[in-house]
């Protein structure tokens, strides 16, 4: 099974050739281990001798441990040198990880709930995270690295085939962690300009929802998830916790603006406070879109 990324042989290599080595020493030692119990055994030895040491058996095995340990980090180097010298003409790429999903935004401005690149071109990928840490983790690649709150990680790849590669989340993020899953899509580069054209533009309000991964924890059929349905919303009457005390409110407008920038001030009851933030992650524009579509879900 070979990898899909320009790099995935180098990671591959010093994999096998560990593995390799690991195998062989082990059936070695196995072996060495039986024939000493026979041969030192009571019955072959009744009278115990002793045995002074042997200065050619000693450096041997502090010489040849050495060399496979060296040859084993040559391997490991030469892999994690190429993963982090990114490529200066790399398209740049920002990885947004959140409970519980991933988005994606390109130097134009566009939006996307999945990883589209351009086959054979490098990207590179600016990872950062809203809430807790999560790692973004696409085997296919033999790529991981984590996302943190408070800082940003860089990492980056280059296809060489198209197709579809599973994106997962390799840090225990909490209730849906086994569900942040996204993908890679690698088209070929005409293909992809296409995309970034046709996605160029406003976001309709099902996708913005997608996107800022809303939909992990929130429906638009009155099903309550991690957090309260969309549906009748405006004009809901709820009860929630403001500063450790219980109060009615009516949500209006203003209230789901809050709500989406601050959300844990006013906590409805009942549910946790998961949400991260949306301060800085979501514009103006994009709040009004959904607000408006929140009116029309009755
Ligand atoms: Cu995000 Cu696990």
């Amino acid at each position: 099974m070979s990898g899909a990324s320009s790099y995935s042989g180098l990671v591959d290599q010093a994999f096998w050739f560990i593995l390799g080595s690991s195998v062989i020493l082990l059936l070695g030692i196995t072996a060495v281990l039986i024939y000493f119990i026979m041969k030192y055994s009571r019955a072959n030895n009744p009278k115990p001798a002793q045995i002074e040491g042997s200065k050619r058996l000693e450096l041997l095995w502090t010489i040849l441990p050495t060399i496979l340990v060296m040859v084993m980090f040559y391997y490991g180097w030469a892999g994690f040198k190429v993963m982090r010298d990114i490529p200066e003409d790399a398209m740049e790429v920002v990885v947004n990880a959140r409970m519980w999903s991933w988005s994606f935004e390109y130097p134009n401005g566009v939006q996307s709930s999945e990883l589209y690149v351009p086959t054979g071109k490098p990207i590179s990928l600016k990872l950062r995270s809203s809430d807790v840490i999560h790692s973004f983790f696409v085997p296919d690649f033999r790529l991981k690295e984590d996302c943190m709150p408070g800082r940003e990680n860089k990492a980056w790849f280059e296809t060489v085939r198209d197709g579809e590669f599973t994106i997962f989340c390799a840090e225990y993020c909490g209730e849906q962690h086994s569900q942040m899953l996204s993908k890679v899509v690698s088209v070929p580069p005409v293909e992809f300009d296409d995309w970034l054209k046709k996605n160029t533009g406003p976001i309709s309000p099902e996708k913005l929802l997608s996107i800022k991964g809303c939909v992990a924890c929130h429906t638009s059929d009155g099903t309550p998830l991690v957090g309260p349905s969309y549906k009748g919303l405006l004009g809901r009457t709820e009860t929630v916790l403001t500063d450790g005390e219980l109060r009615e409110i009516v949500v209006d407008e203003e209230y789901i603006r809050k709500s989406i920038l601050d959300p844990n001030a006013d906590l409805v009851e009942g549910f946790s406070a998961l949400m991260p933030p949306m301060k800085g992650q979501i514009t103006d524009e994009e709040i009004n879109t959904l607000i408006e579509y929140f009116k029309t879900l009755k």
